[in-house]
């Protein structure tokens, strides 16, 4: 699978900062137009509950499209939109240079996007700016990854539960 939606519940209003709020903390990591915020302790172990899990979480957000791309740092990432930065932003998935999926994600339902298979974001407004959570369970290099066998392909939700 590229994608899907998972049944996690919505996380609670009160535990999400405004993205101005957000935007005013320090950088978490940047590469190109795509940065990253830490989330609050509140959030953070609001997460792990629902995850049960011992999970990384950030704040992520996008200005621009997203060239497509696999990730570096991760195999699979949990994503929960706080706004979707346009009225039809796409995400394709694509194989051996073709456009094999493409979906335009809901705000505020859980989905995962396996980040090892080419991926891009189209479709953002140019006035906007794309904000999620991202929950990932461990980190390409990380020493937690080490004692997890099959990193390449786990960690699934599956595996989280
Ligand atoms: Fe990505």
């Amino acid at each position: 699978m590229y994608t899907e939606y998972v049944d996690l519940p919505a996380v609670p209003e009160n535990l999400i900062e405004t993205a101005d709020t957000v935007l005013s903390k320090d950088l978490r990591s940047k590469r190109g137009s795509y940065e990253t915020r830490h989330v609050s302790p509140e959030l953070l172990d609001y997460l792990r509950s629902i995850f049960n899990a011992d999970i990384i979480a950030q704040y992520q957000f996008f200005d621009i499209n997203v060239p497509i791309h696999i990730d570096t740092t991760r195999v699979r990432v949990y994503n929960y939109i706080l706004d979707t930065g346009g009225d039809n932003v796409s995400t394709g998935f694509y194989e051996n240079g073709q456009l094999v999926h493409s979906v335009v994600f809901q705000p505020r339902k859980w989905h995962y996007v396996d980040t090892l298979i080419s991926h891009g974001i189209h479709g953002i407004h140019p006035t906007r700016r794309r904000m999620s959570i991202g929950v990932q369970a461990v980190r390409i290099g990380d020493e937690m990854s080490q004692t997890i066998p099959g990193i390449r392909t786990l960690p699934t939700f599956d595996s989280l539960n």
